[in-house]
């Protein structure tokens, strides 16, 4: 196998990870700004197919138009000579101060509105950039203090601006959908939409839900002690897997953002099984771009950025490969069909059966015997979880 990625890999990287010049709430910055050209250039160079971005990653929050615009050109030069294109964009509406309770729902509602026009001014720069995703990662929205937020009408202001901005797509007949990026908390103590699951349920009460999914991020679920795989193979039952974040995280504490696979690698491994191979078919379940949302440490020089950027794809590929190998073999066919795997998606009921045909059903309950499965009828999980591991291992 290769471990070299190639674009039809989509891999995709945030203009802002690569470009993190390490400062954090401890200490200064331990790397000089990256420019727009030369990390276009060098992640064509590395394989990746996409770059995305915040507005404020491009231009200054408080560019002139000339600026802004010259910044823009830049872009779209670097793009062309490339061939990169740019699959996503998203909003900056956390680091300015003005942000400080929030963009869509902060308090003050002149906050509000100046947050609605910033994303609008965005969406259009997204369509002319040929987005076809725009992330909204709502990381100010949320509190320290439970009585200093009204959740209920937070929730309704989110909304309201969710709904505004869909008007707008669809009024300018932009091909562009919404994706939403759970996070439980950080920077605030508590972030509105924490999960994949309170985000689903919030999508639904949209005007246009058909125009708002998902961007769930590997380290966002697990610093809610969730499983990602999880969240993700729900995500995609719903029809809402529109974009990912990946990236590694150890366990529940502040979000590591570390090279994807670096964290739990048995849940990343999990993870790129379901991408590549959990379809009926055995095919992909998402097709989207393979989009990387993490940071290069603080300890490492530009060397290591770059070092890092590759590590992110090798994983990804490595993961794949393994992947298929654990697909592929035999004894984990068997060890799958053992465990009664496949079983879970034939339907409890027989076609047109109801509780009348159920109850009558005598094997069902008083034939039935429980007490089999006392001290006998294991499923054999264990020693399916062993062959994964194996195969993740490269022991197979
Ligand atoms: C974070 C988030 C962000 C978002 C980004 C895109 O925890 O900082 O993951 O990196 O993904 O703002 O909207
Ligand atoms: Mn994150
Ligand atoms: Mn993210």
């Amino acid at each position: 196998m290769t471990l070299t990625p190639t674009r039809d890999d989509k891999f995709s990287f945030g203009l802002w990870t690569l470009g993190w010049n390490a400062q954090d709430q401890f200490g200064g910055a331990t790397r000089p700004a990256l420019d727009t050209v030369v990390a276009v250039e060098k992640l064509a160079e590395l394989g990746a197919y996409g770059l995305t971005f915040h507005d404020d990653d491009l231009f200054p929050f408080e560019s002139t138009d000339a600026e802004r615009q010259h910044e823009i050109d830049r872009l779209k030069q670097v793009l062309a000579d490339t061939g990169l294109v740019v699959p996503m964009v998203t909003t900056n509406l956390f680091s300015h101060p003005v942000f400080k309770d929030g963009g869509f729902t902060s308090n003050d509602r002149a906050v509000r509105r100046f947050a609605l026009r910033k994303v609008l001014r965005n969406i259009d720069l997204a369509a002319e950039l040929g987005a076809k995703t725009f992330v909204m990662w709502g990381g100010r929205e949320g509190s320290e203090y439970d009585a200093a937020k009204d959740i209920r009408g937070a929730l309704e202001r989110y909304r309201e601006a969710v709904n505004l901005l869909g008007d707008y797509v669809v009024d300018k007949g932009y091909d562009l959908r919404f994706a939403i990026e759970p996070k439980p908390n950080e920077p605030r103590g508590d972030i509105l939409l924490p999960t994949v699951g309170h985000a689903l349920a919030f999508i639904a009460t949209l005007e246009r839900p058909e125009m708002v999914g998902l961007n769930p991020e590997t380290g966002h679920e697990q610093m809610a002690g969730l499983n990602f795989t999880h969240g993700i193979a729900q995500a995609l039952y719903s029809g809402k897997l529109f974009h990912i974040d990946l990236n590694g995280q150890r366990g529940v504490k502040f979000d590591q953002d570390l090279v994807f696979g670096h964290g739990d690698v048995q849940n990343a491994f999990s993870l790129v099984d379901l991408l590549e191979h959990g379809g009926p078919d055995g095919g992909q379940t998402y097709t989207g771009p393979r989009h990387f949302d993490y940071k290069p440490s603080r300890t490492e020089d530009l060397t290591g950025v770059w070092d890092s950027v590759a590590a992110n794809m090798q994983m990804y590929l490595l993961l794949k490969e393994r992947a298929a190998a654990f697909r592929a073999d035999p004894e984990v066919q068997e060890a799958l069909s053992a465990a009664k795997v496949d079983e879970v998606n034939t339907p409890t009921l027989d076609a047109g059966e109801g509780y009348d045909a159920l109850l009558a059903d005598r094997s069902s309950y008083e034939d039935f015997d429980a007490s089999a499965y006392f001290g006998g009828k294991g499923f054999g999980f264990v020693r399916l979880q062993q062959l994964a591991m194996e195969h993740l291992l490269g022991a197979r």
